[in-house]
């Protein structure tokens, strides 16, 4: 089935017709930048104007930067605060007239990966992580994700992790590769003791450079590269809407 797949994230918001059965994306990918201070109504009015762009009139899958239960955003760490408790499917559907299946980000990232990407087949508990302006986690239990962990928010010394580890605090603080990767060691350690892992995934647009961070690592776990890159939350979010509509 052909489904389109959109990506909101900080800075971008990204779309393109996904076939569900190969993840391979059927046409171009369009981007438009996030409105300046991602209110709903602005992103409600970008999503259409995207959606107009492919001439697209059925279902979509969207992944959306914040937990996301039954399509109601409940958290906000990097966008807009009128988002909590408000229902982003119902928002999206009345912008544009399709039925819109939210989903977190990072979850649909690692339903991308999990079905075409580095983690086809992995069994065990798989982890996926999203390094960008946050850190988005998507937890797999024999395949099964487990959604909304939010591990990007794990207290480590004192302070909210993704405001050290994030790719966003990289650039922020102007930090070498390898203080970064230091930071970002010690968040993916805390999360191995806790959960023991089979597997880290890391994606968004930082794992491009990978071999200037990744060398750094001391970690037990075995750490693999997304393999789907910036494609993977559009395709992840086209494959959750393909589950959700009937
Ligand atoms: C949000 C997550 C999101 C991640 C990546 C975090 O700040 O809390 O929901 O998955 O950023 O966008």
């Amino acid at each position: 089935m052909e489904i389109l797949g959109i990506d909101i994230g900080g800075t971008g918001i990204k779309g393109a017709v996904v076939n569900t059965d190969t993840g391979e994306m059927t046409t171009e990918r369009f981007r438009l930048p996030t409105p300046e201070k991602a209110r709903p109504e602005e992103v409600a009015a970008t999503v259409k104007e995207l959606v107009a762009h492919f001439n697209y009139h059925g279902p979509v899958g969207t992944g959306f930067p914040a937990v996301v239960q039954k399509g109601v955003v409940r958290t906000a760490a990097n966008i807009h605060k009128t988002w909590i408790g408000l229902d982003a499917s119902s928002l999206f559907s009345e912008a544009t007239g399709c039925p819109f299946y939210v989903v977190n980000d990072a979850d649909a990232a690692g339903l991308a990966e999990m079905s075409f990407g580095a983690g086809r087949g992995q069994m065990g508990v798989v982890m996926m992580i999203t390094i960008g302006t946050g850190i988005g986690t998507a937890l797999f239990v024999d395949g099964i994700l487990v959604p909304n962990t939010e591990l990007g928010h794990i207290e480590i010394r004192g302070k909210d992790a993704e405001t050290r580890s994030s790719d966003a605090a990289r650039q922020r603080k102007r930090l070498s590769w390898q203080a970064w990767a230091k930071r970002l060691n010690e968040h993916l350690e805390r999360l191995e003791n806790l959960f023991w892992p089979d597997l880290f995934i890391l994606g968004g647009g930082v794992s491009k450079s990978a071999d200037k961070f990744v060398p750094y690592f001391n970690l037990r776990t075995r750490v693999v590269i997304a393999q789907l890159l910036n494609q993977a939350g559009i395709v992840g979010a086209a494959l959750y809407a393909r589950t959700k509509f009937s």
